[in-house]
């Protein structure tokens, strides 16, 4: 008797959980992902040998920082990525060349500014911005960061974005190819100093001492945008220096924690 009192236990108790099992099974069948058919047929390799242009731009994207944020094609192009068919997938996706697309020359800042809202605020105190709204010869975000966005911000870029505008035959402020240089020499430096502290506050389990790094880095990327380099010069300088000061110190809690 007691047995069977056991045993309806178990088998009310197995039949519960069932139950709560199969709540989150059905919540799944009904609210399906919708699938993306941009990235379903944009990443085939048929287009290798049918459209190398789209198939090394989708090879380009795939594993960028925009991929690997989680971003849908459809958060920068529009179209409809529940249609499968090419045409049907594409209808308000215009031509660039169109002054209503997002991909406009004037219209990427506002369009990557969607997200980068405070990289946008600065840029919009530019010279820079002045003159693409003016007469279109300044440069616009993707003038410098490619469409994809994966390249390093090195040296090359200097090569790439900068020298075609400025250089001693545009007479455009040659100068400020080796004052950039120095900059983004110090910027590299300082994300160097910021990728110890970062492994370093994780050894000690206090990762949120890098919020303080983290923003005295950011506000500087932020106010490179503006392209004022009187005042960029100096700042970089501080924020080496900030950054250098604060790895020292950690090395040497380091070093005195394991003595
Ligand atoms: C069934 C295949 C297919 C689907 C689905 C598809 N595309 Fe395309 N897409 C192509 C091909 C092929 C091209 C190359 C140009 C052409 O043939 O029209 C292209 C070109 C493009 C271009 C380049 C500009 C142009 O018009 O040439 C963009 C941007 C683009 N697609 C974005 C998207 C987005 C965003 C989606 C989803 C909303 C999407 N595509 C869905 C196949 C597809
Ligand atoms: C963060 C914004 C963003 C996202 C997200 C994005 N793209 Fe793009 N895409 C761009 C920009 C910017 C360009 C370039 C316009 C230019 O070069 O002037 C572009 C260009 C393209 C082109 C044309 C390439 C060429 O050379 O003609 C294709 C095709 C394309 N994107 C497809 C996609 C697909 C498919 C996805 C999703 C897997 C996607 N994009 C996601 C911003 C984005
Ligand atoms: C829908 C939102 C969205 C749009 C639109 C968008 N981005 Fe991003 N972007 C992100 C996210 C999310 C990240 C990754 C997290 C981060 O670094 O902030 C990112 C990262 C970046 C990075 C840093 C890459 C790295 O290696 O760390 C650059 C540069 C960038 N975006 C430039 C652009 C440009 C240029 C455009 C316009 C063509 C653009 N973004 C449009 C959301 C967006
Ligand atoms: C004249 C060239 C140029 C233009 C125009 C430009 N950027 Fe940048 N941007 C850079 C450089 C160079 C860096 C990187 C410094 C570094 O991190 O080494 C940078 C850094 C960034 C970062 C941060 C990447 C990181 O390492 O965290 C983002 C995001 C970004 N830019 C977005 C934008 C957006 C959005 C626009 C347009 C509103 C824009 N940029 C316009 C040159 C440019
Ligand atoms: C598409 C052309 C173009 C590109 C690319 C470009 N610039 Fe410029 N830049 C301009 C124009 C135009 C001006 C405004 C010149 C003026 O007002 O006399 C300017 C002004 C500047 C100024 C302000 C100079 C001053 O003293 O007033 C700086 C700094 C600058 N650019 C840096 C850069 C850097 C660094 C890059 C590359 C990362 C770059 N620019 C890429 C066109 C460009």
């Amino acid at each position: 008797m007691a047995i069977l009192m056991k045993n309806t236990r178990l088998m009310v108790q197995a039949a519960l959980f069932l139950v709560l099992l199969s709540i989150p099974w059905g919540q799944q069948v009904v609210a399906a992902e919708p699938r993306e058919s941009c990235r379903e047929c944009h990443q085939d390799e048929k287009f290798r040998v049918q459209n190398k242009k789209i198939y090394n731009y989708y090879r380009e994207w795939s594993g960028s920082a925009h991929d690997l944020a989680g971003l849908s094609c459809t958060a920068c192009h529009n179209g409809e990525p529940t249609k499968a068919s090419k045409e049907e997938a594409h209808k308000g996706i215009l031509p660039q060349s169109n002054p209503n697309s997002p991909f406009y020359f004037k219209n990427i800042p506002k369009t990557c500014g969607n997200c980068h809202a405070p990289i946008l605020a600065r840029f919009a105190m530019s010279r820079h911005y002045d003159q693409l709204n003016a007469a279109g010869r300044g440069p616009n975000c993707i003038t410098c960061h490619g469409s994809l966005n994966t390249r390093v911000y090195s040296k090359t870029i200097l090569q790439r974005a900068c020298k075609n505008c400025h250089n001693p035959r545009t007479k455009n402020h040659p100068e400020v190819i080796a004052q950039a240089e120095e900059i983004l020499e110090r910027l590299n430096h300082a994300n160097g100093y910021r990728k110890g502290l970062k492994f370093y506050y994780k050894s000690i389990k206090k990762p949120g001492a890098m919020a303080k790094v983290d923003k005295a880095y950011e506000d500087v990327i932020r106010f490179w945008h503006e392209f004022d380099f009187k005042k960029l010069l100096p700042r970089s300088q501080d924020l080496l220096v900030e950054l250098k000061t604060l790895y020292v110190e950690a090395h040497k809690e380091d070093a005195s924690g394991r003595k």
